[in-house]
């Protein structure tokens, strides 16, 4: 039976590094200030953002929301784009993704200054990481690594599997753990991958970001491989009051009789993610200061 890695615990122990750093921060009179946009009235993006918000202010951090409606205009929120990269009180720069039907994510992503791009998007910042000199990692991708990092996994020379090669997500991790000081083989799957299960089969580290609910089976696990779950996936519960549950990528009961460690989902990389974000915001407010980035 494998053992837990907890991304509840983790971020808990993430939090409370960046608590006491902000501490630090406010005494040289720095506040770490994240601006965090809204645009319309999906129920799950605004749960996301009152997440986020309720963590800055756990932190320390100051949050500042604009909430835009739905018929925004792609104009509009460039424009406030522009206001934010060029105010100095604010350090972080957060637009909640999906956005409304008629706007487009990618010149969103491009507008926002390198400087304070805290979800790692940006052109500059995914090319930094693809050079191997990052510095704003998006916050899922730089979960995983946390966990792997702090859970003590050597992922050095090891056979690592990535399923999913999105921008957001697998393409990311993959390139991060393949950069030198990581240093495994990587191997990158995807829908038009051929022979998954005999690919999967060899990885010492497997990590599913494909978003199809309980796809990695027990016959595609390596015996005492560690298995990383970045997949959320609500499916139907009669048994559940809401009538759904979330599950990840992975058939969480079967998997744990093969792999060495595994993450649960929820509790596992979810957690992660907006720690993430929160020490990214850190990193912005010390970079924007003159201090050098935080080791995290
Ligand atoms: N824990 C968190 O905080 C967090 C954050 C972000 C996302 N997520 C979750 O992570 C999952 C992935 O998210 P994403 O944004 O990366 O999704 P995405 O943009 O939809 O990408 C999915 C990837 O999976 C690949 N794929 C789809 N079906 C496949 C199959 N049958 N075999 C192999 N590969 C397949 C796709 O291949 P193609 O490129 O060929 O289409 C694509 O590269 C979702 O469940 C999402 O909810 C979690």
């Amino acid at each position: 039976m494998s053992k837990l890695i907890s991304g509840k615990m983790l971020s808990a122990q993430i939090n409370k590094e960046l608590r006491n750093e902000v501490t630090q921060l406010k005494e040289k009179g720095v506040e770490p200030c994240l601006a965090v946009i809204l645009v319309g009235d999906d129920p799950a993006s605004a749960v996301y953002v009152r997440n986020k918000k309720r963590t800055c202010d756990e932190l320390g951090i100051k949050s500042v929301g604009h909430d835009l409606p739905e018929n925004t205009t792609q104009y509009q929120l460039e424009n406030l784009i522009h206001d934010l990269n060029n105010d100095p009180s604010v350090n972080g720069i957060l637009n909640q993704f999906p956005l409304p039907i008629g706007l487009d994510e990618s010149k969103i992503i491009r507008k926002i200054s390198p400087e304070k791009d805290v979800d790692g998007l940006n052109p500059l910042n995914a090319g930094l990481i693809a050079m191997g000199q990052p510095i704003f990692i998006s916050c899922t991708p730089y979960g995983v690594l946390q966990m792997l990092k702090r859970s003590n996994i050597s992922t050095s020379g090891k056979n690592t599997v990535v399923l999913g090669r999105s921008n957001l997500v697998g393409r990311p991790i993959a390139t991060l753990l393949s950069s030198k000081g990581w240093d495994s083989t990587v191997t990158v799957c995807h829908s038009r991958t051929k022979n998954l299960a005999v690919i999967t089969s060899q990885a010492d580290i497997l990590i599913a970001a494909i978003g199809i609910p309980e796809f990695v089976t027990f016959d595609m696990i390596k015996e005492g491989a560690v298995v990383i779950d970045v997949g959320i996936n609500s499916i139907e519960d009669k048994s559940k009051k809401s009538g759904t549950r979330l599950v990840g990528d992975v058939a969480f009961e079967e998997a744990q009789r093969k792999a060495s460690l595994i993450t649960p989902v929820p509790g596992g990389v979810g957690p992660m993610t907006i720690a993430m974000l929160m020490a990214n915001t850190v990193n912005a407010a010390r970079l924007q200061n003159g201090l050098p980035r935080l080791n995290i």
